[in-house]
C-alpha cells in the first residue's frame, strides 16, 4: 500500500554510519512509531528519564506517546534514531522541537540511549534540527536543563547555546540559540554531520 503523510519532511531521512561502523537510520516520527518510542522511553535508565522530562517518569502515559508520533511536522518536528538488528528495528535515540504558539522561537529536547550516549548522535539531530527550525523561520530554540546533568550543557555549549541559571527555577539551566535563516538551498539532512560518515 503506498500512502502519503501531509507535510512529511522526507527530505530529513538520513543514513549515517558511527564510528564504531554501526549503521544508524534518522528519520521523521511516524504515527506508527507509538510502540517503539514507548520501549525506547521504558529501556532508558531512571536518571536519563529523570533528566529527560524532569520527573520520574517510568512509561510515558498513552496520551504522551500519541502526541510524541503524531506530529504535524510543521510546529511540531520530530527526529528519532534507529538501528536494525537479528529482524527488529530499535529506536536509539530521539529529538524534537515544538513551536511556541504564536511566537517566533520552539522549545527543543533530545535523549539517547545509553549504549549509544557519547558517539555524537544527539549532536547531529540537534543540528538537523536546528537547520530544519532555521529554514521553518524560527528564530530562537530554547531548552531547559537541570543544572547537573553535565552532558547536555556540554553539548549545548558546544552548539553554540547560550547558558543561564533560572532566575525562577533553582537548579535549573536555560539554554537558548538565536537562529540564522540558512542560506537557499543548504540541505538539513546532512546538517552536523562533521563527525558522522554519510553510510
Ligand atoms: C545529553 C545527551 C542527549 C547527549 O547525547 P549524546 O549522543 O551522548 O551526545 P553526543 O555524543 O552528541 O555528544 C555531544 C557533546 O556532548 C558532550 N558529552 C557527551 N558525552 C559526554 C560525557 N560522557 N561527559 C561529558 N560530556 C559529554 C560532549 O561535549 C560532546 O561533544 P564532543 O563529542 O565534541 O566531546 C544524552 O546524554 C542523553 O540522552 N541524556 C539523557 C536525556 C537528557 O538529559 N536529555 C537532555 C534534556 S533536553
Amino acid at each position: 500500500m503506498i500512502y502519503q503523510i501531509h507535510r512529511y519532511p522526507a527530505d530529513l531521512i538520513d543514513v549515517v554510519r558511527l564510528d564504531g561502523g554501526e549503521r544508524v537510520v534518522i528519520r521523521p516520527v511516524l504515527p506508527q512509531d507509538e510502540d517503539l518510542t514507548g520501549a525506547f522511553f521504558r529501556n532508558l535508565s531512571g536518571a536519563a528519564r529523570y533528566d529527560r522530562f524532569m520527573s520520574p517518569m517510568r512509561d510515558l502515559p498513552p496520551e504522551l506517546l500519541r502526541r510524541f508520533t503524531q506530529v504535524d511536522y510543521a510546529d511540531h518536528v520530530a527526529l528519532m534514531a534507529e538501528i536494525f538488528a537479528d529482524g527488529r528495528e530499535t529506536v536509539i535515540a530521539e529529538a524534537r522541537y515544538v513551536r511556541r504558539p504564536g511566537e517566533a522561537s520552539a522549545e527543543f529536547a533530545v535523549s539517547v540511549a545509553e549504549p549509544w550516549q557519547g558517539k555524537g548522535l544527539a549532536r547531529l539531530m540537534l543540528g538537523k534540527l536546528v537547520c530544519r527550525a532555521a529554514a521553518d523561520g524560527i528564530e530562537r530554540i530554547v531548552g531547559e536543563t537541570l543544572a547537573g546533568n553535565v552532558r547536555m550543557l556540554s553539548l549545548a555549549r558546544k552548539a553554540g547555546f547560550i547558558i543561564t541559571a533560572s532566575p525562577e527555577v533553582s537548579g535549573l539551566m536555560l539554554l537558548e540559540k538565536a537562529l540564522r535563516v540558512p542560506l537557499p538551498g543548504s540541505d538539513c539532512a546532512s546538517a552536523g554531520e562533521a563527525t558522522l560518515a554519510a553510510a
